[in-house]
């Protein structure tokens, strides 16, 4: 297939200003064939890659464009603090937030209209993997979001598939695992429109590594991946980038 790769490192809370000069030095420059580069750092930290070269994103946005929303942040402060992305829906969020498909449908909205690309992240926890009902746990997160913006929208967007029972569990899906879900995943879109689905990006997240990032991302509805822990390593972030190749 001919979609480019996208790495997309998620650094979650961690981090700080000096691991921010770190992974500038060691991205710049590095030109990876067909593989773009994307670090989404905590957003008080997206001032210290000013002289990136590789792209930027959000880890979240407010569904609100502004006004009295205390501790939020719009989509229109992402991109003049240089994103060009934003996480969506990651699964921390719907745990940790309470943010519903709903909720998470309003906010890819809110970044749609800016400009932004949202990264929309689905994926089942581990009891929907066991009672074997993941696709449709899956079909609903992403039917929320075509209901709301349509499914045009989706050629300005990408998905990430992110089991949950693999999120810094270090218990990867299989290969085949994540192929299943992404063929599901594009064939779903597919039944809106076909082309779009061709052209989406959908990147696979939990516990990747650069021992097991060139599997992965050699399946063929795997456009590459969301990385979380390994991402604070520049070195194996950038590994990770190279396997994508
Ligand atoms: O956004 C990234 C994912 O949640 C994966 O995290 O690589 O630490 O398992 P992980």
């Amino acid at each position: 297939h001919s979609r480019r790769h996208l790495v997309a490192g998620n650094w979650k809370m961690n981090g700080n200003s000096q691991l921010a000069t770190q992974m500038v030095a060691a991205l710049n420059g590095q030109s990876i064939d067909g593989v773009d580069i994307l670090v989404c750092p905590p957003s008080l930290y997206l001032g210290d890659f000013k002289q990136a070269d590789f792209s930027l994103g959000g880890q979240n946005l407010s569904e609100f464009a502004s006004g009295a929303h205390t501790g939020e942040v719009s989509a229109s402060m992402l991109l003049e603090a240089g994103c060009k992305y934003v996480l969506v829906g990651h699964s921390e969020r719907r745990t940790d937030n309470h943010e519903s498909n709903d909720l998470v449908a309003k906010k890819v909205e809110a970044a749609l209209k800016n400009g932004l690309i949202p990264v929309l992240c689905v994926g089942e926890p581990e009891s929907i993997r066991e009672d074997g009902t993941y696709f449709d746990f899956i079909s609903a997160q992403l039917d929320a979001v075509i209901e709301l913006v349509g499914i045009a929208q989706f050629a300005h967007m990408v998905v990430a598939y992110e089991p949950v029972w693999a999120i810094g569990t270090g218990k990867t899906a299989s290969p085949e695992q994540a192929q299943e879900v992404h063929k599901f995943i594009r064939d779903h879109i597919a039944k809106g429109d076909t082309d779009i689905s061709q052209k989406l990006q959908i990147l696979y997240g939990g516990s990747v590594k650069s021992a097991n990032a060139k599997e992965l991302f050699s399946q063929p509805d795997v456009d590459g991946g969301l990385i979380g822990g390994a991402s604070l390593d520049p070195q194996e972030f950038l590994n990770i980038c190279q396997a994508a190749k």
